[in-house]
């Protein structure tokens, strides 16, 4: 993720009123310094330097006439959901609408500012029952292992059974999405509040109650989970849920576990173009007869970051919930190790 230097201010275009006052509460809720411009053809350099481009709705349209160059990180933001259909591709700006996405402007003001932040990681399964939500486990616990901050573990999946199940936190107090779901505005920190199993704040489903998961609150808690902790992981699932997808568009790393099997790298073909994961890169989980990774680097188009063992202890591990990288699995525990080595370090990005 590109990080910009802290001069840089957020550019809001809006004219006074209900939604450039909820432009600027989320502006000042993130400690961020903003720019207001009320008429577009005063937006000179700004549009170039700014950090973060919020337009409302209402100017959307002289904005788009004015034919600027193409940039990052523009939100067309307000409460007339057709203006902000029509505008966001012509600006190439995502839509929030307010007041229902104030939670969200806040996350992505927030990200989009250099504050200094946790790495977000998510692992995605390149097939079904691949190993994606242990590795994402043994990535947060191992992170957690490393420094006093400790690292969050977000379960984003509303189909995976609970990842407080494979940590055996179901029963450490705390709270789950269910109360997450609604949260809103500028969130503080959130440790005191989420159960904490081996250093890691773990974020997990709740089983019955049939839930929505909202993207809103997700880039919200993200964006909290990452100013208190070292390292955040998400486990989104193989679903096309909106709040999947949000997970998945909100790591600063994408890594796709695959199986070295011509079934799996069929599989994980499918999900890089389903889930758009053009910038992952692969986590290849090698078994007996597995194929060669730099072929399946080759068939899969993404690069391979790191190779993973078949661990037998896991499955039994996991059904006594006992966390994946606790206990006697040193081989598996060695080379997520070296994994997380590397998503820390920043290598090969
Ligand atoms: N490297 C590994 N070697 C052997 N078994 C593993 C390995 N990784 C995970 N497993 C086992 O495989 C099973 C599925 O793991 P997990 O739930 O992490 O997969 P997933 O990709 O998240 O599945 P889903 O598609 O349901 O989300 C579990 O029993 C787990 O213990
Ligand atoms: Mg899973």
């Amino acid at each position: 993720m590109a990080q910009l230097s802290p001069s840089r201010p957020v550019l809001v275009v809006a004219a006074p009123g209900d939604t450039q006052d909820s432009i600027l509460s989320a502006v000042a809720a993130q400690e961020l310094d903003a720019e207001v411009v009320t008429e577009p053809e005063r937006l000179g350099e700004l549009w170039r330097t700014a950090s973060t481009v919020i337009v409302a709705d209402d100017l959307a349209e002289l904005v788009a006439g004015r034919a600027l160059p193409h940039r990052e990180g523009v939100y067309v933001v307000g409460p007339e959901p057709e203006k902000l259909s029509m505008w966001s591709a012509p600006l190439s700006a995502r839509v929030i609408p307010l007041p229902e996405g104030a939670a969200w402007l806040g996350a992505v003001l927030g990200e989009g500012s250099s504050r200094s932040r946790a790495p977000v990681v998510a692992v995605i399964g390149g097939s079904g029952g691949v190993g994606a939500s242990t590795l994402a486990a043994a990535l947060a616990q191992l992170s957690a292992a490393r420094g006093p901050s400790g690292a969050a573990l977000v379960d984003a999946d509303s189909l995976g059974g609970g990842i407080d199940l494979l940590l055996g936190a179901e029963r450490v107090q705390g709270w789950r999405w269910p109360r997450l779901n609604s949260a809103e505005g500028h969130l503080g920190d959130l440790r005191p509040y989420l159960p904490v199993v081996d250093g890691v704040s773990v974020v997990s489903m709740a089983r019955g109650a049939e839930l929505d998961l909202a993207r809103e609150p997700l880039a919200a808690i993200v964006a909290s989970l990452c100013t208190w902790h070292s390292a955040v992981v998400l486990d989104p699932g193989r679903s096309k849920a909106p709040a999947a997808r949000e997970a998945v568009r909100l790591a600063s790393r994408q890594l796709l576990l695959v199986s070295a099997s011509v079934r799996g790298v069929a599989a994980a073909r499918q999900a890089v173009a389903g889930h758009d994961l053009e910038r992952a890169e692969l986590v290849v989980r090698r078994g007996r007869g597995a194929l060669p990774s730099d072929l399946v680097a080759e068939a899969v188009g993404l690069p391979v970051l790191a190779e993973l063992p078949e661990e037998r202890g896991l499955a039994g591990a996991a059904e006594r919930g006992e966390p994946p990288a606790r206990g006697a699995r040193r081989g598996y525990r060695k080379a997520v190790d070296r994994l997380l080595d590397l998503v820390l370090s920043g290598a090969g990005e």
